[in-house]
């Protein structure tokens, strides 16, 4: 069943059942706390917590997700996609518990003549948090789940919640059975390669409060009314009903792969795990990156400018890696690919397709540029490291990456991992916030005539500061 087929499917179950389809919202929906939509009830927040009255009691609808904390396990795991669409439905106030529950039961087993995934029952297993009796009473008195099959799960896998503070409840989530050449046996506690979650059914009837931290909930009293959100991975449901090894095999990705195998002449599958990963880099940020860059992205030094920016440039990397030649420009062709696939569900994309070719394609030619210039002096430090016996680079050397020929910190890491190194990120922090210092000091003297040396004894004082990376820029750490 191809993925754009599954999410027909879905959309049509839901509308059967009276709920209202809402557009994908667009992925830079205004929230403090997140970066980029990361789950479909984001744009229906005001709802669940009462400050907005919905037009509709039930709302069905596909949202587009962009999620990069996990960005390093991309192409390594079998199930991780920066860009993701989740389908869900909703209810303010209206149904609760048991319609879910029957809801995603029916879209899931229902035979495919009959509208549903037609998936076999044997191979589902729900879990219900620690103390909900009732979530799981429903699933094996009236579903029919044998009791062995329905799990007990904590606040860290079974009680959801989107910032704090704001809505939460406890979950039911529901995972497939790949079988036992994925893993051991014993349910989603015991593996969850061999059982992958792809629906999550949240019962949201509470306000989380600034408690800290994931396992640490500070509940502070109930929603004005019990909702339910719920949301279906739909690349994770298209690999297991498309019968491939992993999410990157799919219709909508595979042939990315094999697009990125011809222009580099590398063949996927061929026994390189390396390659392999990096086809499946490839595939995943290439659509991110034209996903983003069509809802207003554009490269840049931080936040969201930045997480594009990263994505197209381990695109271009990796396609080098894969083989292509310094001058070979690839970007135009994989980024049109990416939008024929993706175009039939999201029609904007094709009005806007000259704009994102060319947004990207900027910044595959400025990076060329950046590489050129950067990779003589990476190679000669890399080397020089090595000839010392030493296995980390000098934070001199990654400053000066960074500052004269406009390497980012990540950039330099990457590398210097794909030659068995490491980096001296403390030094390199040092020299970065010292460098910060001159320039204010700097501006000082411009305004004043005069040096104002008090900012060095500051810096001194406080000694070399933290290198937080990447990960500071990504605010779904916050949730
Ligand atoms: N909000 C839940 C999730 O993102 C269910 O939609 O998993």
């Amino acid at each position: 069943m191809q993925t754009h087929d599954i999410r027909k499917r879905f959309l049509d179950h839901f509308i059967k059942a009276g709920h209202t389809e809402v557009p994908s919202a667009s992925l830079l929906l205004d929230d403090p706390n997140l970066l980029f939509v990361n789950a479909g009830m984001v744009p229906f927040k005001p709802f669940f917590l009462g400050e907005r009255t919905p037009p509709y009691s039930r709302a069905t609808s596909v949202q587009k997700c962009v999620r990069t904390l996990d960005i390093d396990e991309v192409g390594i795991t079998t199930r991780h996609n920066t860009f993701f669409q989740m389908a869900g439905n909703f209810s303010f106030g209206d149904y609760f518990k048991r319609e879910a529950i029957t809801f995603a039961w029916t879209l899931l087993t229902n035979s495919v003549d009959d509208g549903g995934y037609g998936i076999d029952p044997q191979k589902l297993w729900p879990t219900v948090y620690l103390d909900d009796d009732e979530a799981e009473a429903i699933w094996r008195d009236e579903i029919g789940v044998p009791a062995e099959r329905i799990q007990r799960r904590g606040m860290k896998d079974n009680y959801w919640s989107m910032g704090v503070p704001g809505p939460c409840g406890p979950c039911s989530e529901i995972f497939f059975d790949r079988g036992p050449e994925y893993g051991v046996e014993g349910g989603p506690e015991a593996d969850e390669d061999r059982y992958i979650e792809i629906w999550n059914l949240v019962f949201m009837q509470n306000v989380r409060g600034p408690g800290g931290g994931k396992d640490n909930y500070e509940i502070l009293g109930p929603l004005p009314k019990q909702n339910i959100d719920t949301g279906m991975g739909v690349e994770r449901v298209a690999c297991l009903l498309q019968g491939v090894d992993n999410v990157y095999e799919t219709d909508l990705l595979k042939p990315i792969i094999d697009l990125a195998a011809e222009l580099s002449g590398r063949a996927y599958g061929a026994g390189s795990h390396d390659d392999d990963v990096r086809f499946r880099v490839i595939a995943d940020h290439a659509r991110t990156s034209a996903m983003l860059i069509g809802d207003g992205v554009l490269p840049g030094n931080d936040g969201r400018g930045y997480v594009l920016r990263r994505l197209l440039r381990r695109v271009v990397r990796s396609m080098r890696l894969l083989g292509t030649g310094d001058d070979k420009a690839t970007m135009g062709t994989i980024i049109g690919k990416v939008i024929d696939l993706m175009a039939p569900s999201y029609p904007e994309l094709e009005t806007q397709r000259r704009h994102i070719v060319d947004v990207a394609v900027g910044e595959e030619t400025s990076f060329a540029k950046t590489l050129a210039a950067g990779s003589k002096l990476f190679a000669d430090a890399a080397t020089a490291t090595k000839k010392a016996s030493r296995t980390t680079i000098a934070g001199a050397d990654a400053f000066t990456l960074h500052d004269t020929y406009g390497f980012p910190i990540d950039l330099t890491l990457e590398m210097a991992a794909e030659a068995g190194l490491a980096v001296d990120q403390e030094g390199f922090t040092a020299l970065m916030a010292e460098q910060k210092q001159r320039a204010k000091a700097d501006a000082t003297a411009r305004k004043t005539g005069h040096a104002d040396l008090s900012v060095y004894r500051d810096f001194l004082d406080r000694g070399p500061t933290e290198f937080t990376g990447f990960d500071e820029l990504v605010s779904e750490a916050r949730i």
